[in-house]
């Protein structure tokens, strides 16, 4: 049986080399730039398989199986990379009972995958890098720290992050950085708005009902508005983020170290 799986899923990833080649220059850079971040939808599936045969004895169907692991919702006790995932499958867990693994790669990364999409064969399993690294290019190269807060550090004008690995899927998290503006929550969005005193206030909203405004204004204050004392007032659909020119290794490792905050220890 579970041969056959392999051989099955390897002839899945000839085929899709194969289709990739062939492909135009433009469209192939087009499916690198979504794909990179990736798992195929082969590893998926072939992950599924040694999921069944070798882990669902003791993690169950579900992946809930083990006290404080769920592996279908990604929450583990401490690991947080794939590095992590591919650590603990092959040098396993003495002290708790879980043996070691011997996979290769196709079937280690397969069952990574599987993981990663939630235990869903058509599902969507973003790779989660290095964490210190991510920490490096959230502070460093990627300039993310000059907007974002993070356990209490940082500017206010931009969403907090210090729980967002508490709160966001990978999947969630790698739209933010790759594609702001399908990614903005109404909760975020920029607002303008003018007082019949003539004070321009901007910010990002943050609660609204249809008599108030609560925002947190560009010097990160928290303000209350009453909409009727408002001479104008203009909610944006642009989100202020940029989508990321950074590599998608890059943003692997930013998803694993966001995925790691899980607010104030
Ligand atoms: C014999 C039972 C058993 C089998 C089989 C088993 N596991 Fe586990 N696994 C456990 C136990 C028990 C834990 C909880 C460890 C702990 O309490 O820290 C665990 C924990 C984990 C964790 C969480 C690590 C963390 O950081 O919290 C992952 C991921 C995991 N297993 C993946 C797998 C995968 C993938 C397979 C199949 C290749 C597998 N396990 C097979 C018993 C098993
Ligand atoms: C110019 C300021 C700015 C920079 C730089 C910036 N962000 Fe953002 N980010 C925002 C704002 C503002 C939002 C809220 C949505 C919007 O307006 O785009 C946001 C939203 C997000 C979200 C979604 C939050 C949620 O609630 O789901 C994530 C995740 C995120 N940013 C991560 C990053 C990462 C990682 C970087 C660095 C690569 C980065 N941001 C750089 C301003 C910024």
């Amino acid at each position: 049986m579970r041969d056959d799986g392999r051989t099955f899923a390897r002839l899945g990833l000839l085929g899709f080399c194969a289709v990739a080649w062939l492909l135009p220059a433009a469209e192939q850079g087009h499916a690198q730039a979504s794909g990179d971040h990736q798992y195929t939808s082969e590893d998926i599936e072939a992950g599924s398989r040694v999921y069944t045969s070798e882990c669902a004895l003791c993690h169950g169907a579900n992946g809930d199986d083990v006290d404080g692991v769920n592996l279908r919702l990604g929450q583990f006790r401490s690991s947080v990379s794939d590095d992590d995932l591919r650590g603990v499958i092959t040098t396993g867990l003495a002290s708790a009972r879980m043996p070691a693994f011997d996979l290769n790669s196709d079937e280690l990364n397969g069952v990574i995958a599987y993981i990663r999409a939630g235990f869903d064969p058509s599902g969507v399993a973003v790779k989660v890098g290095d964490v210190a690294r991510g920490q490096d290019l959230f502070e460093g190269q990627g300039d993310c720290s000059s907007c974002h807060r993070v356990n209490g550090r940082g500017p206010r004008t931009a969403p907090d992050l210090s729980d967002i690995g508490a709160v966001r899927t990978p999947a969630a998290l790698q739209r933010a950085i790759l594609d702001p503006i399908t990614a903005l929550l109404p909760i975020n969005r920029p607002v303008r708005a003018v007082t019949r005193g003539g004070e321009t206030i901007q910010g990002r909203r943050l609660n609204e009902d249809t008599y108030t405004v609560q925002l947190i204004d560009s010097e990160g204050r928290l303000r209350s508005l009453v909409k009727a004392d408002l001479a104008e007032y203009e909610v944006s659909n642009t989100p202020t983020m940029e989508p990321t020119t950074l590599s998608s290794d890059q943003v692997a490792d930013l998803i694993g170290y966001l995925l790691s905050l899980r607010g104030m220890q």
